[in-house]
């Protein structure tokens, strides 16, 4: 029997960091989700968070229309945003924890100590045609809880392995996502993951069992800039040829 192809769902966030940072109109999001698509990525990622640090309301309509892959919005479950999510009908919507301070997002939802709120959320976005998933640590107890509320995903949070510092830990981390893994799909949920993963984590991410799309960023649009700043250089000081040097 052949496996399922592994889907790769490229989060463009930190493209949009790189324009926040200094209020420009570009890097150009569609451009950047388009050059994802073309180079096989299954679908593109936004996270609009609350405090719009890097996606920004116009991103979300403006994405929405123009991608031919299908779009996954994280977001809190937050009524402003909700209503934004249920206006734009996403693909999908992964639904994560957030704190104002956090550098990204840290820990996958308590689903069993919000579980009211995020049903209701849950249950309005299915309504709405959205595949919801809910970011959750591979905990049995968050995942039993993430199929009583009945969200088809789950997307198993591996920062902790993949932020690992000490081999001892970061094994204890992989072997509890193979566990997440394998009992999220004994549940009947469907098994993304994401958060971290670069590639020198990814051989290890892959050792997990029924994986259906990896959710990856902050490394992609990094390499990005290293494989792309040569080209960057060299296109700067082609049009820099056009000096005529002397006085006019
Ligand atoms: N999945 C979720 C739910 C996330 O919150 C993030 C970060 O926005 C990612 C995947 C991507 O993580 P990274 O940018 O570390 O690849």
């Amino acid at each position: 029997m052949t496996k399922p192809v592994l889907r790769l769902g490229v989060n463009i966030d930190h493209a949009a960091t790189l324009r926040q940072a200094r209020g420009t109109l570009y890097p150009d999001l569609v451009e950047v989700a388009r050059l994802c698509e073309r180079a096989g990525a299954k679908g593109i990622t936004i996270h609009l968070r609350e405090d719009r640090r890097h996606i920004q309301d116009a991103d979300v309509y403006n994405l929405r229309k123009q991608l031919s892959v299908p779009m996954n919005l994280e977001m809190a479950n937050a009524p402003e945003i909700v209503r934004i999510a249920l206006n734009v009908c996403p693909t999908e919507v992964c639904l994560v924890p957030e704190k104002r301070r956090e550098l990204t997002t840290e820990g996958g939802l308590d689903v069993i100590g919000h579980f009211t709120a995020l049903r209701k959320t849950c249950d309005a976005l299915t309504r709405a045609g959205i595949g919801v998933s809910l970011f959750v640590d591979p905990d049995l107890r968050q995942l039993e809880a993430a199929a009583r509320m009945g969200a088809p995903y789950v997307e198993l949070h591996t920062g902790a392995f993949c932020d690992a510092t000490r081999p001892a830990f970061a094994r204890r981390e992989l072997a509890r996502l193979i566990e997440g893994a394998r009992a999220a799909h004994a549940l009947g949920l469907r098994v993304n993951a994401g958060h971290g993963i670069n590639l020198a984590t990814l051989p290890s991410i892959l050792r997990l069992p029924y994986l259906d799309t990896l959710n990856i960023g902050h490394s992609i649009i990094c390499r990005a800039v290293s494989v792309g700043v040569e080209r960057a250089t060299r296109e700067m000081l082609a049009g820099m040829r056009a000096y005529q040097g002397g006085e006019p």
